[in-house]
């Protein structure tokens, strides 16, 4: 079993045979290692390698440039140790602001389809289900199939329920595997919980969520935290919700079902294909477009949070910059 000495800091981890990359065996060992998306595309896992020999899990990973191949850099969340290592890695304290990540093996308990492309999957694991509202696992099957970070919608509970809404994505491998094999009884792998987009519920400021697509999973589980937090009673919920056509639309069934729906709960949800959906009589635009024309200058007053296709996610977060949201109250997890 390698183990790795981070060189800049004294501390050390083991990665052992259930750890699928450095970076997941060392936030499971509870060292804040710096991270985002977990998954080859933001670079802010990069460390140099003094010592020892890894194996590289995906060489061409989007976040390495030509200048850190060059000097030898490499992604903890694309590397697995093959020998004992030393390394030169950032670590803090904030990349694990709640429970520590573990990886185990949960059982499907039901999947239903939410809209054409959405579909609820229902896992249970062995211990209770500890996460922060807002962040996700890494899911993979049993032959190896992924992982994928996959944002929970449901709560934090004792009965080991892991909830996630994922969508199809057209030519995926994954989510196509995900959707043509697990069946309920079904064991797949979860290792979470991961994410920085998490509530932040100490904050005194209105939410603010903005999700398209499949991005409404980690939506609804903020939603549903804001609701049921007595801590958070005094906190009002304004929920922007974009789809394609009325067909992509969902969420609204769980979120009318919170308690106080219609006092703190404001939503509003959108659709950026008016030609295709003739009877639609609601907003229509792109959704980060709505909220700036229907918060305007209000905007800054809002702890925010994004999730959604990167594109939606990228537009969304200049738009709040643009609106003069200081970045401390913008949160997301980068999934390019
Ligand atoms: Fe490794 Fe984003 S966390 S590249």
């Amino acid at each position: 079993m390698p183990t790795i000495y981070i060189d800049s800091t004294g501390e050390r981890f083991e990665q052992t045979e259930q750890h699928d990359c450095m970076l997941r065996a060392g936030l499971n060992a509870g060292l804040g290692l710096a991270y985002e998306c977990n998954s080859g595309g933001c670079g802010s896992c990069k460390f140099e390698l003094l010592e020892g020999e890894v194996e590289v899990l995906w060489a061409e990973a989007p976040a390495l440039t030509e200048r850190d191949i060059k000097k030898g850099r490499k992604l903890a969340c694309q590397c697995r140790a093959k020998t004992d290592l030393v390394v030169k890695m950032r670590t803090d304290p904030r990349y694990l602001p709640g429970p520590v990540p573990g990886r185990f093996l949960a059982t499907l308990q039901a999947r239903h389809e939410i809209t054409a492309d959405i579909t609820e999957f229902r896992f249970r694991g062995p211990q209770p289900a500890r996460f922060l509202p807002g962040q996700y696992a890494m899911l993979s099957l049993e032959d190896g199939l992924g992982p994928r970070a996959y944002s929970m919608s449901n709560l934090p509970n004792e009965d080991g329920i892991w909830e996630f809404w994922i969508r199809r994505k057209p030519g995926g491998q994954v989510s196509e595997g995900l959707f043509a094999r697990l069946r309920p009884g079904d064991r797949a792998w979860l290792d979470g919980p991961y994410g920085l987009a998490y509530l932040r519920s100490e904050v005194p400021r209105d939410v603010l969520c903005i999700a398209g697509g499949s991005g409404i999973s980690p939506m609804l589980s903020i939603a549903r935290a804001v609701a049921t937090s007595p801590a958070m009673a005094d906190r009002k919920v304004h929920f922007f919700f974009g789809g394609r056509t009325p067909e992509d639309l969902c969420g609204i069934t769980e979120l009318q079902a919170l308690p106080d729906f219609a006092e703190r709960l404001d939503h509003c949800p959108a659709i950026s294909m008016p030609e295709s959906s003739p009877g639609w009589d609601g907003a229509v635009g792109f959704i980060h477009d709505i909220a700036q024309a229907r918060l305007g200058e209000r905007l800054p007053q809002f702890e925010c949070y994004l999730a959604g296709p990167p594109p939606m996610v990228q537009a969304t977060a200049r738009m709040l910059q643009v609106s003069q949201v200081p970045p401390g109250q913008i949160h997301y997890d980068p999934f390019y």
